[in-house]
Protein backbone atom coordinates (compact mmCIF):
# COMPACT_ATOMS: atom_id res chain seq x y z
CA UNK A 1 0.00 0.00 0.00
CA UNK A 2 0.98 3.95 -1.10
CA UNK A 3 -1.47 5.91 0.32
CA UNK A 4 -0.39 8.07 3.12
CA UNK A 5 -0.31 6.86 6.46
CA UNK A 6 -3.20 9.25 7.28
CA UNK A 7 -5.38 7.81 4.89
CA UNK A 8 -6.50 4.10 5.14
CA UNK A 9 -7.55 3.81 2.01
CA UNK A 10 -7.23 1.40 -0.99
CA UNK A 11 -4.96 2.25 -3.13
CA UNK A 12 -2.45 1.29 -5.46
CA UNK A 13 0.02 -1.01 -4.62
CA UNK A 14 2.91 0.27 -6.54
CA UNK A 15 3.56 3.44 -9.30
CA UNK A 16 3.65 0.56 -11.91
CA UNK A 17 0.16 -0.21 -11.39
CA UNK A 18 -0.87 3.44 -10.74
CA UNK A 19 0.75 4.33 -14.45
CA UNK A 20 -1.23 0.92 -15.57
CA UNK A 21 -4.76 1.62 -14.49
CA UNK A 22 -4.33 5.34 -15.49
CA UNK A 23 -3.13 3.99 -18.82
CA UNK A 24 -5.91 1.71 -19.06
CA UNK A 25 -8.35 4.37 -17.63
CA UNK A 26 -7.36 6.59 -20.84
CA UNK A 27 -7.08 3.65 -23.41
CA UNK A 28 -10.02 2.17 -24.37
CA UNK A 29 -12.94 2.54 -27.15
CA UNK A 30 -11.82 6.15 -27.36
CA UNK A 31 -8.45 5.19 -28.67
CA UNK A 32 -9.81 2.70 -30.81
CA UNK A 33 -13.56 2.86 -32.30
CA UNK A 34 -14.19 6.81 -30.77
CA UNK A 35 -10.70 8.60 -32.87
CA UNK A 36 -11.00 6.82 -36.45
CA UNK A 37 -14.70 7.46 -36.03
CA UNK A 38 -13.73 11.13 -35.40
CA UNK A 39 -11.02 11.53 -37.67
CA UNK A 40 -12.95 10.22 -40.61
CA UNK A 41 -16.32 12.34 -40.01
CA UNK A 42 -13.58 15.40 -39.77
CA UNK A 43 -12.06 15.92 -42.39
CA UNK A 44 -8.54 13.42 -41.38
CA UNK A 45 -5.52 15.19 -41.43
CA UNK A 46 -6.77 18.48 -40.21
CA UNK A 47 -8.01 16.87 -37.25
CA UNK A 48 -5.45 14.68 -36.51
CA UNK A 49 -2.74 17.19 -36.22
CA UNK A 50 -5.04 19.60 -34.47
CA UNK A 51 -5.82 16.78 -32.08
CA UNK A 52 -2.25 16.28 -31.51
CA UNK A 53 -1.78 20.04 -30.33
CA UNK A 54 -4.90 19.72 -28.39
CA UNK A 55 -3.22 16.96 -26.26
CA UNK A 56 0.08 18.32 -25.84
CA UNK A 57 -1.35 22.26 -24.93
CA UNK A 58 -4.36 21.45 -23.16
CA UNK A 59 -4.67 17.52 -22.36
CA UNK A 60 -1.20 17.36 -20.77
CA UNK A 61 -2.01 20.34 -18.26
CA UNK A 62 -4.76 19.57 -17.30
CA UNK A 63 -3.98 16.08 -17.10
CA UNK A 64 -1.58 16.94 -14.31
CA UNK A 65 -4.25 19.28 -12.88
CA UNK A 66 -6.24 16.71 -11.96
CA UNK A 67 -3.83 14.35 -10.58
CA UNK A 68 -2.82 16.72 -8.38
CA UNK A 69 -6.10 17.61 -6.87
CA UNK A 70 -6.43 13.58 -6.31
CA UNK A 71 -3.07 12.91 -4.66
CA UNK A 72 -3.46 15.99 -2.53
CA UNK A 73 -6.93 15.07 -1.49
CA UNK A 74 -6.73 11.24 -1.09
CA UNK A 75 -10.93 11.12 -1.33
CA UNK A 76 -13.38 11.25 -3.79
CA UNK A 77 -13.33 13.60 -6.63
CA UNK A 78 -15.27 16.38 -5.44
CA UNK A 79 -14.04 15.89 -1.70
CA UNK A 80 -10.37 16.30 -2.88
CA UNK A 81 -11.31 19.71 -4.35
CA UNK A 82 -12.89 20.62 -1.33
CA UNK A 83 -10.07 19.69 0.57
CA UNK A 84 -7.58 21.78 -1.65
CA UNK A 85 -10.19 25.11 -1.39
CA UNK A 86 -10.56 25.01 2.08
CA UNK A 87 -6.49 24.61 2.19
CA UNK A 88 -6.37 27.49 0.04
CA UNK A 89 -8.91 29.70 1.83
CA UNK A 90 -11.45 29.48 -1.23
CA UNK A 91 -14.95 28.40 -1.58
CA UNK A 92 -15.83 24.42 -0.86
CA UNK A 93 -18.45 25.32 -3.64
CA UNK A 94 -15.33 25.21 -6.02
CA UNK A 95 -16.02 21.01 -5.61
CA UNK A 96 -19.08 21.88 -8.15
CA UNK A 97 -16.21 21.03 -10.93
CA UNK A 98 -15.66 17.41 -9.67
CA UNK A 99 -19.62 17.42 -9.32
CA UNK A 100 -20.07 17.68 -12.75
CA UNK A 101 -17.44 15.43 -13.30
CA UNK A 102 -19.48 13.25 -11.40
CA UNK A 103 -22.18 13.43 -13.35
CA UNK A 104 -20.44 12.77 -16.55
CA UNK A 105 -18.47 10.07 -15.69
CA UNK A 106 -22.57 7.86 -15.30
CA UNK A 107 -23.45 9.35 -18.08
CA UNK A 108 -20.64 8.00 -20.18
CA UNK A 109 -20.51 4.58 -18.97
CA UNK A 110 -24.09 4.18 -19.86
CA UNK A 111 -23.51 4.19 -23.22
CA UNK A 112 -19.96 3.19 -22.91
CA UNK A 113 -21.54 -0.10 -21.95
CA UNK A 114 -23.71 -0.30 -24.71
CA UNK A 115 -20.82 0.22 -27.31
CA UNK A 116 -18.65 -2.88 -24.51
CA UNK A 117 -21.67 -4.75 -25.86
CA UNK A 118 -20.88 -4.53 -29.43
CA UNK A 119 -17.38 -5.68 -28.88
CA UNK A 120 -18.90 -8.98 -26.81
CA UNK A 121 -20.80 -9.61 -30.09
CA UNK A 122 -18.18 -9.35 -32.23
CA UNK A 123 -16.09 -11.67 -29.47
CA UNK A 124 -19.23 -13.81 -30.36
CA UNK A 125 -19.25 -14.08 -34.25
CA UNK A 126 -15.93 -14.84 -34.17
CA UNK A 127 -15.92 -17.74 -31.92
CA UNK A 128 -18.87 -18.94 -33.46
CA UNK A 129 -17.02 -19.05 -37.05
CA UNK A 130 -13.89 -20.71 -35.19
CA UNK A 131 -16.33 -23.52 -34.77
CA UNK A 132 -17.39 -23.59 -37.85
CA UNK A 133 -14.76 -23.38 -40.20
CA UNK A 134 -12.19 -24.25 -38.34
CA UNK A 135 -9.01 -22.06 -37.50
CA UNK A 136 -6.59 -22.05 -40.64
CA UNK A 137 -8.62 -19.82 -43.38
CA UNK A 138 -10.14 -16.96 -43.33
CA UNK A 139 -13.14 -15.16 -41.49
CA UNK A 140 -16.67 -16.15 -42.69
CA UNK A 141 -15.47 -18.64 -45.81
CA UNK A 142 -17.42 -18.16 -48.89
CA UNK A 143 -19.69 -14.93 -47.69
CA UNK A 144 -20.02 -11.75 -49.40
CA UNK A 145 -18.62 -8.77 -47.91
CA UNK A 146 -21.69 -6.93 -47.32
CA UNK A 147 -22.90 -9.96 -45.29
CA UNK A 148 -20.22 -9.39 -42.95
CA UNK A 149 -21.14 -5.71 -42.82
CA UNK A 150 -24.38 -6.19 -42.50
CA UNK A 151 -23.88 -7.76 -39.18
CA UNK A 152 -23.67 -4.53 -36.94
CA UNK A 153 -26.88 -3.23 -38.58
CA UNK A 154 -28.55 -6.80 -37.86
CA UNK A 155 -27.34 -5.97 -34.07
CA UNK A 156 -28.57 -2.39 -34.15
CA UNK A 157 -31.96 -3.60 -35.37
CA UNK A 158 -32.02 -6.05 -32.13
CA UNK A 159 -33.33 -4.12 -29.50
CA UNK A 160 -33.07 -7.04 -26.46
CA UNK A 161 -29.82 -8.32 -27.81
CA UNK A 162 -28.04 -4.90 -27.95
CA UNK A 163 -29.44 -3.84 -24.51
CA UNK A 164 -28.47 -7.08 -22.92
CA UNK A 165 -25.23 -7.41 -24.00
CA UNK A 166 -24.20 -4.06 -22.86
CA UNK A 167 -25.53 -5.12 -19.05
CA UNK A 168 -23.60 -8.21 -19.47
CA UNK A 169 -20.37 -5.87 -20.23
CA UNK A 170 -21.83 -3.04 -17.25
CA UNK A 171 -21.92 -6.54 -15.36
CA UNK A 172 -18.56 -7.19 -15.95
CA UNK A 173 -17.47 -3.83 -15.03
CA UNK A 174 -19.19 -3.83 -11.50
CA UNK A 175 -17.46 -7.17 -10.78
CA UNK A 176 -14.33 -5.37 -10.66
CA UNK A 177 -15.40 -2.35 -9.44
CA UNK A 178 -16.84 -4.19 -6.63
CA UNK A 179 -13.68 -5.76 -5.89
CA UNK A 180 -11.99 -2.43 -5.16
CA UNK A 181 -8.58 -0.59 -6.07
CA UNK A 182 -6.23 -3.03 -5.23
CA UNK A 183 -7.48 -5.98 -5.68
CA UNK A 184 -10.25 -5.46 -9.23
CA UNK A 185 -9.13 -2.02 -10.81
CA UNK A 186 -5.49 -3.06 -10.74
CA UNK A 187 -5.81 -6.33 -11.28
CA UNK A 188 -7.93 -5.42 -14.64
CA UNK A 189 -5.06 -3.05 -15.61
CA UNK A 190 -2.11 -5.10 -15.20
CA UNK A 191 -2.73 -8.23 -16.30
CA UNK A 192 -5.05 -6.75 -19.36
CA UNK A 193 -2.99 -3.94 -20.52
CA UNK A 194 0.14 -5.89 -21.94
CA UNK A 195 -1.56 -8.00 -23.78
CA UNK A 196 -3.78 -5.19 -25.19
CA UNK A 197 -0.02 -3.57 -26.24
CA UNK A 198 1.59 -6.74 -28.20
CA UNK A 199 -1.86 -7.63 -29.65
CA UNK A 200 -2.52 -4.26 -30.90
CA UNK A 201 1.19 -3.47 -32.57
CA UNK A 202 0.47 -7.58 -34.19
CA UNK A 203 -2.55 -6.63 -35.89
CA UNK A 204 -1.64 -3.15 -36.82
CA UNK A 205 1.62 -4.67 -38.42
CA UNK A 206 -0.33 -6.99 -40.57
CA UNK A 207 -2.64 -4.27 -41.93
CA UNK A 208 -0.25 -1.70 -42.85
CA UNK A 209 2.56 -4.41 -44.48
CA UNK A 210 -1.15 -5.73 -46.51
CA UNK A 211 -3.15 -2.75 -46.80
CA UNK A 212 -3.16 0.68 -48.01
CA UNK A 213 -0.23 1.56 -45.98
CA UNK A 214 0.59 5.05 -48.03
CA UNK A 215 -3.14 6.45 -48.44
CA UNK A 216 -3.71 5.66 -44.46
CA UNK A 217 -0.51 8.26 -43.98
CA UNK A 218 -1.50 10.94 -46.85
CA UNK A 219 -5.33 11.01 -45.67
CA UNK A 220 -4.12 10.82 -41.71
CA UNK A 221 -1.36 13.45 -42.04
CA UNK A 222 -2.08 15.78 -44.64
CA UNK A 223 -2.76 18.66 -42.86
CA UNK A 224 -5.96 20.91 -44.89
CA UNK A 225 -6.51 24.41 -43.27
CA UNK A 226 -9.58 24.89 -44.95
CA UNK A 227 -11.07 21.61 -43.58
CA UNK A 228 -10.76 23.14 -39.96
CA UNK A 229 -13.59 24.84 -38.93
CA UNK A 230 -14.62 25.59 -35.04
CA UNK A 231 -16.98 22.37 -35.15
CA UNK A 232 -14.08 20.15 -36.19
CA UNK A 233 -12.11 21.82 -33.61
CA UNK A 234 -14.63 21.29 -30.81
CA UNK A 235 -14.87 17.70 -31.80
CA UNK A 236 -11.18 17.07 -31.44
CA UNK A 237 -11.08 18.96 -28.11
CA UNK A 238 -13.69 16.74 -26.82
CA UNK A 239 -11.93 13.75 -28.44
CA UNK A 240 -8.82 14.61 -26.65
CA UNK A 241 -10.60 14.63 -23.50
CA UNK A 242 -12.25 12.08 -23.65
CA UNK A 243 -8.96 10.03 -25.09
CA UNK A 244 -7.36 11.41 -21.60
CA UNK A 245 -10.08 10.64 -19.60
CA UNK A 246 -10.37 14.37 -18.41
CA UNK A 247 -13.02 16.75 -17.33
CA UNK A 248 -15.06 14.24 -16.00
CA UNK A 249 -12.50 13.73 -12.42
CA UNK A 250 -11.46 10.68 -13.87
CA UNK A 251 -7.68 11.32 -13.02
CA UNK A 252 -9.12 13.03 -9.46
CA UNK A 253 -10.35 9.90 -8.91
CA UNK A 254 -7.36 7.79 -10.01
CA UNK A 255 -4.97 10.16 -8.41
CA UNK A 256 -6.54 9.77 -5.55
CA UNK A 257 -4.82 6.44 -4.84
CA UNK A 258 -1.33 7.04 -5.81
CA UNK A 259 1.23 7.32 -3.01
CA UNK A 260 3.84 10.54 -2.24
CA UNK A 261 6.08 8.79 -4.04
CA UNK A 262 4.72 9.06 -7.56
CA UNK A 263 6.10 11.92 -9.95
CA UNK A 264 2.95 13.43 -11.19
CA UNK A 265 4.41 15.48 -14.03
CA UNK A 266 6.37 12.37 -15.15
CA UNK A 267 3.59 10.19 -15.12
CA UNK A 268 1.42 12.60 -16.84
CA UNK A 269 3.78 12.93 -19.97
CA UNK A 270 3.67 8.54 -19.83
CA UNK A 271 0.03 8.55 -19.68
CA UNK A 272 -1.00 11.35 -22.41
CA UNK A 273 2.01 9.94 -24.63
CA UNK A 274 0.76 6.46 -24.35
CA UNK A 275 -2.95 6.89 -25.31
CA UNK A 276 -1.69 9.40 -28.33
CA UNK A 277 0.15 6.74 -29.22
CA UNK A 278 -2.44 3.87 -29.46
CA UNK A 279 -4.91 6.41 -31.09
CA UNK A 280 -2.49 6.95 -33.54
CA UNK A 281 -1.61 3.55 -34.04
CA UNK A 282 -5.31 2.13 -34.13
CA UNK A 283 -5.78 5.03 -37.10
CA UNK A 284 -3.24 3.40 -38.89
CA UNK A 285 -4.29 -0.10 -37.81
CA UNK A 286 -7.76 0.57 -39.16
CA UNK A 287 -7.59 2.74 -42.53
CA UNK A 288 -5.07 0.67 -44.33
CA UNK A 289 -7.68 -1.92 -44.21
CA UNK A 290 -10.89 0.72 -45.10
CA UNK A 291 -8.88 1.48 -47.92
CA UNK A 292 -7.99 -1.50 -49.04
CA UNK A 293 -11.73 -2.99 -48.83
CA UNK A 294 -12.88 0.36 -50.66
CA UNK A 295 -15.24 1.87 -47.82
CA UNK A 296 -15.82 4.57 -46.69
CA UNK A 297 -14.15 6.64 -44.37
CA UNK A 298 -16.92 8.37 -42.75
CA UNK A 299 -18.61 5.55 -41.63
CA UNK A 300 -18.60 7.40 -38.13
CA UNK A 301 -19.51 4.08 -35.00
CA UNK A 302 -19.57 1.65 -37.85
CA UNK A 303 -15.81 2.37 -39.24
CA UNK A 304 -14.04 -0.06 -36.35
CA UNK A 305 -16.76 -2.94 -36.57
CA UNK A 306 -17.38 -2.92 -40.12
CA UNK A 307 -14.21 -2.59 -42.06
CA UNK A 308 -12.02 -4.54 -39.49
CA UNK A 309 -14.14 -8.04 -40.07
CA UNK A 310 -14.03 -7.42 -43.79
CA UNK A 311 -10.31 -7.52 -43.76
CA UNK A 312 -10.54 -10.27 -41.66
CA UNK A 313 -11.70 -12.13 -44.37
CA UNK A 314 -8.75 -12.53 -45.93
CA UNK A 315 -6.32 -13.09 -43.76
CA UNK A 316 -4.80 -16.68 -42.49
CA UNK A 317 -6.37 -16.89 -39.44
CA UNK A 318 -8.59 -14.56 -39.84
CA UNK A 319 -10.92 -15.93 -37.53
CA UNK A 320 -8.91 -15.98 -34.93
CA UNK A 321 -7.45 -12.91 -35.53
CA UNK A 322 -10.38 -11.15 -35.66
CA UNK A 323 -11.74 -12.88 -31.88
CA UNK A 324 -8.05 -11.95 -30.55
CA UNK A 325 -8.78 -7.84 -31.66
CA UNK A 326 -12.08 -7.66 -30.56
CA UNK A 327 -10.70 -9.79 -26.92
CA UNK A 328 -8.11 -7.01 -27.38
CA UNK A 329 -10.73 -4.33 -27.88
CA UNK A 330 -12.74 -5.49 -24.99
CA UNK A 331 -9.80 -5.62 -22.63
CA UNK A 332 -8.99 -2.05 -23.66
CA UNK A 333 -12.70 -0.84 -22.91
CA UNK A 334 -12.92 -2.78 -19.85
CA UNK A 335 -10.36 -0.54 -18.13
CA UNK A 336 -11.89 2.49 -19.21
CA UNK A 337 -15.42 1.58 -17.88
CA UNK A 338 -13.99 0.48 -14.96
CA UNK A 339 -12.56 3.66 -14.11
CA UNK A 340 -15.89 5.68 -15.32
CA UNK A 341 -17.78 3.50 -12.70
CA UNK A 342 -15.12 4.19 -9.68
CA UNK A 343 -16.09 7.88 -10.57
CA UNK A 344 -19.58 8.15 -9.36
CA UNK A 345 -18.89 5.03 -7.09
CA UNK A 346 -16.18 6.57 -4.75
CA UNK A 347 -18.11 9.79 -4.29
CA UNK A 348 -21.43 7.88 -3.35
CA UNK A 349 -19.69 5.91 -0.53
CA UNK A 350 -18.43 8.97 0.86
CA UNK A 351 -21.19 11.20 0.29
CA UNK A 352 -23.86 8.78 2.03
CA UNK A 353 -21.26 6.48 4.09
CA UNK A 354 -21.88 2.85 2.39
CA UNK A 355 -19.88 0.51 1.61
CA UNK A 356 -18.01 0.08 -1.84
CA UNK A 357 -20.38 -2.59 -2.62
CA UNK A 358 -23.75 -1.18 -1.97
CA UNK A 359 -22.64 2.41 -3.97
CA UNK A 360 -21.36 0.23 -6.75
CA UNK A 361 -24.30 -1.53 -6.80
CA UNK A 362 -26.58 1.65 -6.67
CA UNK A 363 -24.34 3.59 -9.22
CA UNK A 364 -24.34 0.22 -11.91
CA UNK A 365 -28.06 -0.09 -11.81
CA UNK A 366 -28.48 3.59 -12.36
CA UNK A 367 -26.12 3.24 -15.05
CA UNK A 368 -27.97 0.12 -16.65
CA UNK A 369 -31.37 1.73 -16.61
CA UNK A 370 -29.83 4.77 -18.75
CA UNK A 371 -27.69 2.41 -21.28
CA UNK A 372 -31.07 0.39 -21.79
CA UNK A 373 -32.00 4.16 -23.13
CA UNK A 374 -29.28 4.50 -25.05
CA UNK A 375 -29.17 1.22 -26.51
CA UNK A 376 -32.84 1.18 -27.55
CA UNK A 377 -31.69 5.09 -29.41
CA UNK A 378 -30.71 2.27 -32.21
CA UNK A 379 -34.05 0.93 -32.99
CA UNK A 380 -37.46 0.86 -30.72
CA UNK A 381 -36.30 4.84 -29.72
CA UNK A 382 -34.56 5.87 -32.65
CA UNK A 383 -36.79 9.10 -33.19
CA UNK A 384 -36.74 10.44 -29.90
CA UNK A 385 -34.38 13.62 -29.61
CA UNK A 386 -33.74 14.77 -26.24
CA UNK A 387 -31.54 17.71 -27.36
CA UNK A 388 -33.92 19.22 -30.33
CA UNK A 389 -33.78 22.34 -28.85
CA UNK A 390 -30.03 22.76 -29.10
CA UNK A 391 -28.79 23.48 -32.90
CA UNK A 392 -25.66 21.09 -32.79
CA UNK A 393 -27.64 18.52 -31.25
CA UNK A 394 -31.05 18.93 -33.11
CA UNK A 395 -30.53 15.46 -34.94
CA UNK A 396 -28.80 13.48 -31.70
CA UNK A 397 -30.53 10.24 -30.97
CA UNK A 398 -30.23 9.57 -26.78
CA UNK A 399 -26.74 7.74 -27.91
CA UNK A 400 -25.26 10.73 -29.37
CA UNK A 401 -27.10 12.79 -26.87
CA UNK A 402 -25.06 11.30 -24.46
CA UNK A 403 -21.70 11.28 -26.24
CA UNK A 404 -22.10 14.58 -27.57
CA UNK A 405 -22.80 16.57 -24.48
CA UNK A 406 -20.30 14.98 -22.42
CA UNK A 407 -17.44 15.31 -24.75
CA UNK A 408 -18.51 18.72 -26.11
CA UNK A 409 -19.97 20.42 -23.80
CA UNK A 410 -19.27 18.75 -19.96
CA UNK A 411 -15.51 17.64 -20.36
CA UNK A 412 -14.33 20.67 -21.80
CA UNK A 413 -16.25 22.71 -19.39
CA UNK A 414 -14.99 20.70 -16.57
CA UNK A 415 -11.38 21.39 -17.61
CA UNK A 416 -11.83 25.33 -18.00
CA UNK A 417 -13.35 24.99 -14.00
CA UNK A 418 -10.27 22.67 -13.27
CA UNK A 419 -7.51 25.00 -15.04
CA UNK A 420 -9.12 28.34 -13.13
CA UNK A 421 -9.17 26.33 -9.78
CA UNK A 422 -5.37 25.26 -9.91
CA UNK A 423 -4.43 28.12 -12.02
CA UNK A 424 -5.93 30.71 -9.84
CA UNK A 425 -7.54 29.75 -6.55
CA UNK A 426 -5.59 27.19 -5.43
CA UNK A 427 -2.27 28.06 -3.40
CA UNK A 428 0.69 28.04 -5.56
CA UNK A 429 2.86 26.68 -2.42
CA UNK A 430 0.48 23.60 -2.20
CA UNK A 431 0.16 22.82 -6.07
CA UNK A 432 4.01 23.16 -6.55
CA UNK A 433 4.21 20.59 -3.72
CA UNK A 434 2.30 18.23 -5.64
CA UNK A 435 3.20 18.63 -9.48
CA UNK A 436 6.67 17.08 -9.45
CA UNK A 437 8.08 19.31 -12.48
CA UNK A 438 10.59 22.53 -11.52
CA UNK A 439 12.01 25.53 -14.28
CA UNK A 440 10.95 26.14 -17.07
CA UNK A 441 8.62 23.34 -17.69
CA UNK A 442 6.62 24.35 -14.68
CA UNK A 443 6.72 27.60 -15.61
CA UNK A 444 5.40 26.71 -18.76
CA UNK A 445 2.58 24.36 -17.19
CA UNK A 446 2.22 27.37 -15.40
CA UNK A 447 0.81 29.57 -18.27
CA UNK A 448 -0.66 27.30 -19.96
CA UNK A 449 -2.89 26.36 -16.95
CA UNK A 450 -3.38 29.74 -16.16
CA UNK A 451 -4.43 31.60 -19.55
CA UNK A 452 -4.17 29.89 -22.56
CA UNK A 453 -6.36 26.10 -21.61
CA UNK A 454 -8.89 28.37 -20.33
CA UNK A 455 -9.08 30.90 -22.57
CA UNK A 456 -8.11 28.68 -25.92
CA UNK A 457 -11.15 26.27 -24.22
CA UNK A 458 -14.01 28.94 -24.11
CA UNK A 459 -13.22 29.77 -27.42
CA UNK A 460 -13.04 26.82 -29.55
CA UNK A 461 -16.64 26.06 -27.29
CA UNK A 462 -18.13 29.29 -28.17
CA UNK A 463 -17.95 28.84 -31.84
CA UNK A 464 -17.97 25.07 -31.92
CA UNK A 465 -21.12 25.44 -30.45
CA UNK A 466 -22.99 28.73 -31.49
CA UNK A 467 -20.67 29.57 -34.35
N1 LIG B 1 -10.49 7.47 -21.92
C1 LIG B 1 -11.45 6.43 -22.17
C2 LIG B 1 -11.35 6.02 -23.63
O1 LIG B 1 -10.59 6.63 -24.38
O2 LIG B 1 -12.03 5.09 -24.01
C3 LIG B 1 -12.86 6.83 -21.79
C4 LIG B 1 -12.93 7.42 -20.41
C5 LIG B 1 -12.53 6.65 -19.31
C6 LIG B 1 -13.34 8.72 -20.22
C7 LIG B 1 -12.55 7.18 -18.03
C8 LIG B 1 -13.39 9.26 -18.96
C9 LIG B 1 -12.98 8.49 -17.87
F1 LIG B 1 -13.00 9.01 -16.67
Amino acid sequence: MVTTSASPRDGWSSRTAFVLAAIGSAVGLGNLWRFPAEAGQNGGGAFVLFYILCVALIGLPVLLSETLIGRHGQASAPESVRRMARESGASAHWDVLAGMGVLSAFMIVSFYCVVGGWVLYYVGVFINDIAQTGAGGGAFEGRPAEDIEALLPGLFGNGTLMAGLGLVFLAITLFFVMRGVSKGIEWVATWLMPAFFVLLIAITGYGFVTGEAEETIAYLFTFDFSKLTPQVMLAAVGQAFFSLSLGVAGMITYGAYAGREVNLGQTSAIIGGADTAVALIAGLCIFPIVFAAGLSVTAGPGLMFQSLPVAFQNMPFGSVIGFAFFMMVGFAALTSSVALLEVPTSWAMERFGVSRMVSALVVGTGAGVLGVLAALSFNDLAEVRPLAMIPIFANANIFDALDGVTAKIFMPLGAILTCVFVGWVADPALVDGENGIGGWLHQTWRALVRYVCPAVLAVIMGFGLFG
